[in-house]
């Protein structure tokens, strides 16, 4: 089995290079980095846009989105994400920030849910209102500590769930999670794939979500980043805003806690 898992990571370590930059061109990333970081990160953009729909009458119902509740009460924006996901009551069920955005828009502003889940993931000149607000939203627990909560026997469910996950092994390969993301200093090519099982590896991994992404020049979501992964897998494409996610990013919030909030960052 080590073996064929040897194997495999030389077969996605090849299929990926397309996307990943050549090792040689590794100096020119680099310094394309520094250029951004001068500059600022891009993702400044999406957080200001994001704000702009946040505040902007919008839906049947010709409503804002500043009465949304993402835990700590209507209306409150600062620090929410350090506490996500967590269990509503309005809803009776454990909520990650998309989703519970996707209920807000439904509520407030009357969309229905496909309108609600349009575009996810934006593309160039097709940006996603969505990565917008997340971007705003996530930015506004910057330098806060992850304390997501776990008193709700929901919000314990969700955990357990999303580490059974973690841990299954499935698909084409027979991996898991756990097959990248529970050994200390693996790699595939260039990329270090943290532990998520280590607590400083699962912070930093966790509180620097959502990222610009230099090489795809746009914000992505845990959401994006998760749906990723699953593909990496060869697992069915996730639903977009589904309870799996949501127990999955409870799994990874959860080990993060504590972990100083960092993004919107920037990443390769
Ligand atoms: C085939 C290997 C593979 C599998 C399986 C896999 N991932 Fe990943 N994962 C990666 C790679 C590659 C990256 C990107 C690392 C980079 O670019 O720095 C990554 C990145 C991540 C990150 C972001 C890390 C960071 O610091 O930015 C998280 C979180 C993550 N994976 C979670 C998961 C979860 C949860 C699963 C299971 C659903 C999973 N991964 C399955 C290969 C995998």
């Amino acid at each position: 089995m080590r073996r064929m898992h040897q194997y495999v990571f030389a077969a996605i370590a090849a299929g990926t290079s397309a996307l990943a930059l050549a090792q040689s061109s590794a100096t020119d990333e680099i310094a394309k980095y520094r250029q951004l970081l001068a500059d600022g990160n891009p993702a400044e953009l999406w957080e200001m846009r994001g704000e702009e729909l946040w505040k902007t009458k919008a839906g049947p119902k010709q409503a804002t989105l500043e009465k949304c509740d993402l835990g700590k009460g209507p209306g409150v924006v600062k620090g929410a994400y350090a506490e996500l996901p967590r269990y509503f009551k309005d809803t009776d069920k454990v909520m990650d920030l998309e989703q519970r955005l996707m209920h807000c828009r439904m509520t407030l502003q009357g969309l229905t849910k496909e309108e609600a889940t349009k575009r996810p993931f934006g593309s160039a000149g097709n940006p996603s209102d969505i990565e917008a607000i997340v971007s705003y939203v996530t930015a506004e627990s910057k330098g806060m500590k992850m304390a997501v909560p776990m008193s709700h026997p929901k919000e314990k469910a969700a955990y357990e769930i999303g580490k059974k996950i973690f841990f299954h092994r499935a698909g084409a390969y027979d991996f898991a999670c756990a097959t990248c993301h529970s050994v200390d200093g693996q790699r595939i090519r260039l990329q270090e794939l943290p532990n998520i099982l280590n607590k400083s590896n699962a912070q930093q991994a966790y509180t620097t979500w959502p990222a610009y992404r230099v090489s795809q020049g746009e914000v992505r979501t845990m959401q994006h980043r998760l749906y990723d992964c699953f593909r990496q897998q060869r697992f069915p494409e996730p639903v977009y805003g589904s309870d799996l996610i949501t127990a999955m990013t409870m799994f990874l919030a959860k080990n993060a806690d504590g972990g100083v909030y960092n993004a919107p960052a920037l990443k390769r």
